[in-house]
């Protein structure tokens, strides 16, 4: 059944876990994904990032993630990731999407405050969550990007300035991480907890050991964004299967091994959380 992120998250906070967020591209992941949360019978999120709006816009991504929603057995909830334009939140909401982040963290505070007023503007009337980033994750392959820890204080202010429903929190993950082990500020995330009351969400996820989720929750955080630990699976199944064999050409014969692996994978992390 379809959700939104407020929704999502206040289940997996009564039921004292942490709520999967799973970045997908296409078809064959969202189908994946929403069969590994059935099977747990756990709420998940399907997010899409600037990489999949590139590829099959807005609307179209909506259309086909929105139907799979609806129909999956468990709460879902369809989310716009990282959006830095008002115009995308403005075309996710009018698409149907029940989440959007409106990500402001490359701007100097009070922008990042006026922006995210903005979207919560656009989204709340229609019942769309928001979700902020305050602080700043940044990515393993791009220096462009900042990285700054949270500042408890700070957070605790935009929150209230803003009036989002969900803050991203920059503890010492990084995104696109090929490997795991990123040296995480528990006592950090802990300081945040404390004075923010809305769920905390932990990007780049991929980089966090599994054992290392679950303290993550514990610690205050509840929405858990991954991404590349699927993009990886996906892409090394596909590339195993034509290793072997070549001669293949038929991408929904291929497809069919990626997506267990991709459920299976994502059935991992779930039981982290
Ligand atoms: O917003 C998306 C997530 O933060 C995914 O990050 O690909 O590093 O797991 P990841
Ligand atoms: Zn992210």
């Amino acid at each position: 059944m379809l959700c939104n992120l407020k929704e999502a998250a206040r289940i997996a906070i009564a039921e004292n876990s942490g709520l999967p967020a799973f970045n997908v591209f296409g078809y064959e992941d969202a189908a994946a994904v929403i069969s590994a949360a059935e099977r747990m019978n756990r709420p998940v999120v399907l997010m899409t990032n600037k990489v999949a709006v590139a590829h099959m816009g807005i609307p179209v991504l909506a259309g086909m993630l929105l139907e799979m929603a609806r129909r999956s057995e468990v709460p879902t909830c369809v989310h716009l990731d990282h959006a830095t334009e008002l115009a995308d939140i403005r075309q996710a909401v009018d698409s149907g999407y029940t989440s959007v982040m409106i990500d402001g963290s490359q701007l100097p505070f009070d922008e990042n405050v006026a922006v995210t007023r903005a979207a919560v503007e656009i989204a709340r009337p229609r019942g769309v969550s928001v979700e902020a980033e305050i602080g700043s994750v940044g990515y393993s392959d791009n220096a462009d990007a900042k990285r700054r820890f949270t500042d408890p204080g700070e957070a605790e202010r935009f929150a209230a300035l803003t009036g989002v429903d969900a803050l991203a929190v920059a503890v010492g993950t990084v995104h696109r991480m090929e490997t795991q082990g990123v040296d995480l500020q528990f006592d950090l995330l802990r300081r945040i907890r404390q004075v923010v009351k809305i769920p905390l969400v932990i990007h780049g996820s991929t980089g966090v050991a599994d054992r290392d989720l679950r303290r993550l929750i514990e610690c205050g955080a509840v929405k858990i964004n991954m991404g590349t630990t699927l993009r990886m699976v996906f892409g090394q199944t596909l590339r195993e299967q034509i290793e072997e064999n070549p001669k293949l050409f038929d991408r929904v014969e291929m497809y069919q091994k990626c997506m267990k692996a991709v459920e299976g994978k994502a059935i991992e992390k779930i039981k982290c959380l």
